[in-house]
């Protein structure tokens, strides 16, 4: 018989300190009045609203027979569970059991776990631990001279961390996305440096890109001589990115990504993009556009091994034009959350 510590068995075992920051869990569109299954390193839980609409993440376990809390339905501020009818309030404890001839009278036990849980750019966020850094702030997405969609989420086999440095990586868009995001005959990377403070690494580039094409007409670039995207990058460690793009005049993108860590070879990508332009254009249009532009790297990153970024800079070849990739791989790595260990698998 094998005994398991409770290292093993704690939410976000071998996860290094991933564990301890916010990740998204789902579109805060997708969480109605009835409670979500979601998966976070490993881990299954339960969201959902209470009465006044604020979301609550817990285990999908029930403590009296294991099943899924998912399943059941919100009454008020509770859940309820759909095999017997135990009743979980916001901080997850059980309120009442049906089958007592004293149905409030519950044990201290009954109960499962709750995790810290938010809203945020349209997005429900969930920390296993204690939150060791905040949310980043995209006023943006906050402005009513902005409009806001949602792509995704882009559920992909292989660890967050491969899904983040793929939206990092420059030298690909030619090769990848030819004719939508890069030019075949301007392979080379611009100059950029990466500047890293805390957990946020920051970074810029100006490069050429291919014009808008009648299919996508989603982007600013509208003007004279050859198009240029000017892109300002913060990546806040570990899986998610803040892009703001430019083309020199007032018209402004902001491409918001996180993955969703599942489980050390599953992720999901989640992304919210604001413009200050075509603010009636159909969201259909930039949502077929990154499917197009997340099916076309899904492909190429799924066969990438290991399915985790290795963090030892020995372990692959890097180049100049690998700036992000190196400053991402040192910055996991010295605020401890490069795990390596294999994540167990979800139950
Ligand atoms: S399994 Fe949940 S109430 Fe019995
Ligand atoms: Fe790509």
């Amino acid at each position: 018989m094998t005994i398991e510590s409770d290292k093993d068995t704690h939410p976000a075992a071998g996860w290094a300190g991933v564990g301890s920051c916010w990740h998204p869990v789902a579109f805060a569109a997708d969480v109605t009045d009835s409670p979500v299954p979601a998966t976070l390193l490993g881990e299954p839980l339960v969201v959902w609203r209470d009465s006044a609409g604020s979301a609550h993440a817990m285990t999908d376990v029930c403590i009296h027979r294991g099943t899924a809390l998912s399943l059941g339905c919100v009454v008020g501020d509770e859940i309820v569970c759909p095999y017997h009818g135990w009743l979980y309030d916001e901080a997850s404890a059980c309120t009442l059991i049906p089958q007592l001839d004293s149905p409030r009278r519950v044990p201290p036990k009954a109960r499962v776990s709750a995790f810290a849980c938010t809203e945020r750019h349209g997005l429900i966020w969930v920390c296993l631990a204690e939150p060791r850094w905040g949310l980043p702030e995209i006023p943006e997405l906050q402005s009513a001279s902005w409009r806001a969609v949602g792509c995704g989420p882009y559920a992909w086999a292989t660890d967050a961390s491969r899904q983040l440095e793929n939206f990092t990586d420059f030298g690909h868009f030619p090769w990848v996305h030819p004719g939508l995001l890069g030019d075949p005959d301007r392979p080379v990377v611009p100059r950029h440096e990466v500047r890293t403070q805390g957990h946020v690494l920051h970074y810029s580039i100006v490069r050429p890109e291919a014009p808008n094409t009648d299919d996508f007409p989603v982007f600013g670039n509208e003007q004279a001589g050859p198009p240029e995207r000017r892109s300002r990058y913060e990546l806040h460690l570990p899986y998610t990115i803040a892009l703001r793009l430019g083309w020199g005049g007032d018209r402004a993108m902001v491409y918001f990504f996180a993955s969703q860590p599942l489980a050390a070879d599953r992720c999901a990508g989640y992304v919210v993009i604001g413009r200050n332009y075509n603010l009636g254009q159909p969201g259909e249009v930039i949502q077929e556009f990154e499917d197009t532009i997340f099916g076309q790297d899904q492909r190429v990153v799924e066969s990438q091994r290991p399915e985790r970024v290795p963090f030892d800079l020995a372990a692959e070849l890097h180049l100049k034009f690998d700036a992000v990739a190196v400053a991402y791989r040192k910055a996991m790595r010295s605020l401890g959350l490069a795990a390596n260990d294999v994540p167990r698998p979800i139950k």
